[in-house]
């Protein structure tokens, strides 16, 4: 469990104004019950929200509010509370927090403890949706996150002002998982990773069905090789015959469009989304509720188009990284190079499926990696040492 990554780390739970700052003191109880040593620091508009009374129960230490006040330095000053963190979570990072950390601001206790702290910094933002889609806090995410500090959500859904969108806090739970994550050590720790694996099965009947040969194993070892570097990984399989990896969160679907509902679900709060499942083009238009008895006439299946899980994913906003996989006979760069342009992918990995011995259901695997800038061939290998290839190729280019 990622979690046990908590035991006697000492956090800063950092809390900014906004009315999710009742959900901090759930925060704080979970990272207490995962034994961490917490302690928390609020902005005076955080007070108006919670007391600091509350937070004092909780996580068992004074609270710290007050930048220039000679009683709270005298018992753990500001750079000796940055000193002491191995951690610090802001929890909510309102737009006018998140603005004031972007600028390097010192003006209370909490931006003057990011400005002294070394250890690793975490955000979970949580305001209104048109708040958090605009461009100014859009700009300021995204200074935070080329500086390398961790951005937990927003999750989209319903809000306290009655609007519906992205803007709100992570759940505690997620949270503490997340920030057990960042612990980790590896070129993916802490990163949240959807990888969608296997072939799908489009009914025709009860007992019939249209599928493909995939067995799932690039997307397994890509799972065991993303869980390996760090990553909290979904994989969202179709029907093989593989056992599931170890501390992976499984999704068992069937059709395309199971896979393609599973994959918007987990893609919106995801940093990276590989699609190495080989999703149907087609599925039946209607599905006979009783089996199809044979006649003596040929019979006809109307088929209609599945959607395109990746292009959907990469619509998203934001999207996560998108990593798709290509399969081809011929022109295997300048085939595998429109798919990432006409699927709006940041990466795409092409293997010719026409030489013996590599790709489709076989234990070797050969690629060359497409990006907008690149064509980078990669040595022939057994799948689960390419995966471990792939999932560092792709660490890389994140950080970019
Ligand atoms: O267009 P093509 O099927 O060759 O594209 C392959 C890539 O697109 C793979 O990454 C595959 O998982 C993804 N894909 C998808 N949804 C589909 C078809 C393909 O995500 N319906």
């Amino acid at each position: 469990m990622p979690t046990q990554n908590l035991a006697n780390k000492r956090i800063i739970v950092g809390i900014s104004g906004g009315i999710a700052a009742y959900k901090a003191a759930e925060l704080v109880r979970r990272l207490k019950q995962h034994e961490a040593d917490v302690r928390v620091v609020m902005t005076a508009a955080a007070q108006q929200f919670i007391t600091p009374l509350t937070l004092q129960a909780l996580s068992g230490n004074p609270v710290h509010t007050a930048l220039l006040n000679t009683e709270a330095e005298a018992a753990m000053g500001h750079i000796e509370l940055a000193r002491w963190a191995d951690a610090m979570l802001i929890a909510p990072a309102s737009a006018n927090c998140i603005a004031r950390v972007a600028q390097g601001q010192g003006d209370d206790l909490l931006t003057t403890l990011v400005l002294a702290l070394k250890a690793p910094l975490a955000l979970a933002p949580a305001m209104n949706q048109a708040m958090w889609l605009d461009e100014a806090t859009h700009d300021n995410v995204q200074l935070l996150v080329r500086r390398g500090i961790a951005l937990f959500g927003p999750a989209e859904g319903s809000q306290a002002c009655g609007d519906t969108g992205p803007g709100r806090m992570l759940e505690a739970d997620e949270l503490a998982e997340r920030l057990a994550g960042l612990f980790n050590t590896g070129s993916m720790a802490g990163l949240r990773v959807t990888i969608t694996a296997g072939p799908t099965r489009e009914a025709i009947d009860p007992v019939r069905f249209i599928s493909n040969h995939s067995s799932g194993k690039m997307g397994y070892a890509l799972a065991e090789a993303a869980v390996e570097a760090g990553a909290l990984t979904t994989l969202i399989s179709g029907p093989v015959a593989l056992p599931p990896p170890p501390k992976v969160s499984m999704v068992q679907v069937r059709s395309a469009l199971e896979m393609h509902d599973a994959s918007i679900a987990a893609a919106a709060r995801c940093d990276v989304f590989i699609a190495t499942a080989a999703v149907a083009d087609y599925r039946p238009k209607t599905v006979a509720n009783q089996k199809i008895k044979k006649s003596g006439e040929a019979m006809v299946l109307e088929l209609e188009r599945n959607p395109d899980i990746i292009t959907a994913v990469a619509k998203l906003k934001p999207a996560p990284y998108c990593v798709g996989f290509a399969a081809e006979t011929e022109k295997v760069v300048e085939h595998a190079r429109s798919k990432l342009q006409q699927k709006g992918l940041n990466l795409i990995f092409a293997n010719d499926v026409a030489n013996a011995g590599i790709g489709f259901n076989s234990e070797e695997n050969q690629v060359t990696l497409i990006s907008a800038e690149e064509t980078l061939t990669l040595e022939q290998a057994p799948k689960q040492k390419l995966a471990r290839v792939l999932i560092n190729e792709i660490a890389k280019r994140l950080c970019h």
